[in-house]
């Protein structure tokens, strides 16, 4: 197994101290980060292992992305333009209704190289509705850490064709929790995954949470509020509000993650902190479904736990967490000052308070001994970047200026992922051109 060596120009540990080390190696042993030393020219002339010399580049955690959907990225640049429910009416429900095992493995591909090339490391998957096995065997093969489960859809009034029911939506859910949860050295984990609430009965959706008792460490995955026309459906389905009726439903925990939460009231928010759900709050694609702007600050300052997800390429329309990053931090200026959200609040959304919304904290999510070795090592000079010392502005290098671009190596589990900015599992033109392929047969499914 691996025995690696690491010299960089600087660690961003992101550990309760927030240190930022410089003279320091770090020495990856099989899957995990053994020792994090003072760099000596003996340590690394008797060091039998890989020795990678980095000492141009920064050595960060690998981001954490607690809402995607990969079984969209084949659907980039389709369905621009366009509000929430008209979007998945019109373009996404169709175009994942279509979906053959072979477009979904070509769609999650594309995604998981986009993800990984711009140093993500974990993600939270929403899967689809068919052919769920493909995501989980890509997944494993791919070597990203990832929470996915089945999207589970029982009813449907936007598109019809696209839902099945209560019965066997549970029964899948729970033989694929079964089979892929913990698997690939506990690297690939079960999310429970109802759609959202104008999809997914009440029963679904209580009889899912029942699941994760016997699934201990599985997660409950879903969206919710994202906007105006959805909240209002809601209320008139449900007579509640959103996070109302899912409290109503007893879904809400520390084990809840729901994604957006933009269109919420007091009551709401003060469900969200008693109960200890997570946010995963995706700035891009708010801002081009115009669905509005999450209240994150006011969620940070109550202590509720928040982090970043880049959502499907079709809303956003890019995956890299230096978009998510960026804009979380830009968009809620105007509104709250521009000292909320200043760049070290939004690198540790981007890294550990991911990890702790996923109970990942003491497996990743920082630079520390006896963690899983999930690292970036990412260049801090490139064109677009300031040239005033780079030790009193790191945070503000990695969040304002850098791009995924940026990233030259990444490790997940202790496997080179991507090594000098390429990729060591995809080869970009082979998957571009299956992907082309199978979109041209999808859409002749459509
Ligand atoms: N709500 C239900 N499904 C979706 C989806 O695929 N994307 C987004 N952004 N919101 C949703
Ligand atoms: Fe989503």
């Amino acid at each position: 197994m691996a025995h690696i060596l690491i010299i960089p120009k600087r660690i961003v540990t992101v550990d309760k101290q927030s240190r930022i080390l410089k003279n320091y190696c770090v020495e990856i042993q099989d899957d995990k980060i053994k020792s994090i030393g003072k760099i000596s020219k003996k340590t690394i002339k008797t060091f039998k292992g890989e020795v990678i010399h980095a000492e141009d580049l920064t050595l960060i955690p690998g981001f954490v992305q607690t809402h995607v959907h990969l079984c969209q990225t084949l659907f980039r640049g389709m369905a621009d333009d366009l509000e929430l429910l008209d979007w998945l009416q019109l373009k996404i429900f169709p175009y994942e209704n279509a979906h053959d095992k072979k477009s979904l493995a070509a769609s999650v591909k594309l995604g998981i190289n986009e993800l990984t090339l711009s140093g993500t490391t974990t993600i939270l998957d929403m899967g689809t509705l068919r052919h769920q096995e493909v995501i989980f065997d890509e997944l494993i093969s791919s070597g990203i850490r990832a929470f996915a489960g089945k999207c589970m859809i029982d009813m449907n009034d936007l598109f019809p064709m696209f839902k099945s029911n209560t019965h066997d939506e549970l029964k899948e859910s729970y033989l694929l929790s079964k089979a892929f949860h913990n698997e690939a050295n506990g690297r690939i984990k079960y999310g429970f995954a109802p759609r959202f609430a104008l999809s997914a009965s009440a029963k679904l959706m209580t009889e899912a949470r029942d699941m994760m008792k016997d699934i201990p460490g599985s997660i409950f995955h879903t969206h919710s509020s994202e906007n105006t026309h959805e909240v209002k459906a809601v209320r008139k389905k449900f007579k509640m509000n959103n996070i109302e009726y899912f409290n109503s439903l007893n879904l809400l925990d520390k084990n809840s993650v729901l994604a957006h939460c933009i269109c919420v009231d007091k009551n709401e928010i003060n469900l969200l902190k008693k109960k200890q759900v997570r946010v995963a709050h995706c700035p891009s694609s708010n801002l081009k479904l115009g669905s509005g702007f999450a209240p994150i600050p006011l969620y940070l300052k109550k202590g509720i736990s928040v982090s970043l997800g880049a959502d499907g390429a079709p809303c956003n329309n890019n995956l890299s967490i230096f978009n998510e990053m960026r804009l979380a931090s830009l968009i809620q200026k105007p509104k709250y000052s521009p000292t909320a959200m200043d760049s070290e609040t939004v690198f540790r959304l981007a890294t550990i308070e991911g990890a702790k919304a996923l109970h990942l904290e003491n497996e990743i999510g920082s630079i520390e001994v006896g963690k899983k070795a999930d690292i970036v090592l990412i260049n801090l000079d490139g064109t677009a970047q300031s040239v005033y010392d780079e030790d009193e502005n790191v945070y503000s290098r990695l969040v304002y200026s850098a791009s995924g671009n940026d990233v030259k190596y990444v490790m997940i589990d202790g496997k080179w992922i991507v090594k000098s900015g390429k990729s060591k599992i995809y080869d970009q033109k082979e998957i571009m051109s299956e992907a082309k392929i199978e979109l041209k047969k999808l859409l002749s499914r459509v």
